[in-house]
């Protein structure tokens, strides 16, 4: 696997209680990491097995976890040892990546994952999972679950193969374009999205958008619903700080362009002015991350 960020981590763990072997690839140089990973009923320790591409056994099945932006070079990195038919996940936030992966490695067996699991890094060495959630699997055509999703099925509590997968991703999409933007902007939580009138407005207004662009791609679901479901998530989520304002705060590259720059991408496809989330996708790019 690639990215040993908290959910990456989790995964790891969750795969290697169902058996498989994980190695968590790393840059030469980097110090050996012991993780202690904190479950609500559990505390285990995570012993990875950690090695560079070029120490590395040939790649079987990679698993990619990085930020949006990162995934692109994470894939070229593995390359070498990467084999040709290996089932590559990749479970990061936002849309366009199975694309990239497809331009870089067009016969590359690509899929995507999605979660609503939530974890967390305490620090250096500590991971929560701070809550339970729903994994949904799926990709490259392939409408029932090939056999290397054997493990993901019994170690990944509640993951479910996704034989449309894009609607699932663009539904997380939509709810992302909502709601970070508008919190990194804003410096606020979740929750001040609903609570001052203010800004629940520009939820709705992005809202709307959101789901006139929906309709035109086909997503008639996530179309009827955004605007409630974007609401129950602000609720839901009141007290969080969303990735992107976690990002921008940190002084981290934001996830924007994958995010919002996708929407946008779609609608101008579509021939749907989307100003709302435009002006909010200019204003992340301009807070200099
Ligand atoms: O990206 C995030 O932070 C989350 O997906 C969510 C729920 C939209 C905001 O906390």
């Amino acid at each position: 696997m690639l990215g040993a960020g908290a959910i990456g981590c989790l995964f790891a763990s969750y795969l290697q209680r169902a058996g498989c072997t994980v190695t968590l690839l790393h840059r030469p140089g980097t110090p050996e990491r012991t993780l202690r990973l904190e479950l609500a009923d559990t505390t285990t320790t995570l012993q990875l097995q950690q090695a560079t591409v070029a120490d590395c056994a040939p790649i079987e099945h990679l698993l990619i976890t990085t930020k949006a932006y990162d995934v692109r070079e994470a894939l070229r990195s593995a390359q070498q040892k990467l084999q040709p038919d290996a089932p590559v996940v990749i479970l990061a936030n936002g849309m366009g990546l199975q694309e990239e992966a497809r331009e870089d490695f067009p016969t590359l067996p690509v899929y995507c994952a999605t979660t609503t699991q939530g974890a967390h890094r305490v620090d250096a060495g500590r991971i929560r999972h701070a809550g339970k959630g729903a994994t949904f699997v799926g990709g490259a055509g392939t409408v029932l679950p090939p056999p290397w999703f054997a493990p993901w099925k019994m170690g990944v509590e509640d993951c479910h193969w996704d034989a449309d997968i894009d609607s699932a991703l663009w539904h997380k999409l939509a709810i992302n374009c909502a709601i970070n933007p508008l919190t990194a902007v804003h410096g606020c939580v979740n929750g001040e999205l609903a609570e001052q009138p203010g800004l629940a407005a520009q939820v709705a207004g992005l809202c709307r958008e959101i789901s006139q662009v929906s309709y035109a791609a086909g997503y008639t679901a996530t179309a009827q619903r955004i605007a409630q479901t974007a609401m129950d998530v602000i609720r839901a989520t009141a007290s969080n700080q969303s990735s992107m304002l976690q990002d921008v705060e940190a002084g981290r590259q934001t996830e924007i362009n994958y995010i919002t720059g996708y929407l946008l991408k779609v609608a101008d496809a579509h021939g749907i002015p989307a100003p709302m989330n435009a002006a909010l996708y200019a204003k992340v790019n301009s807070l200099g991350n």
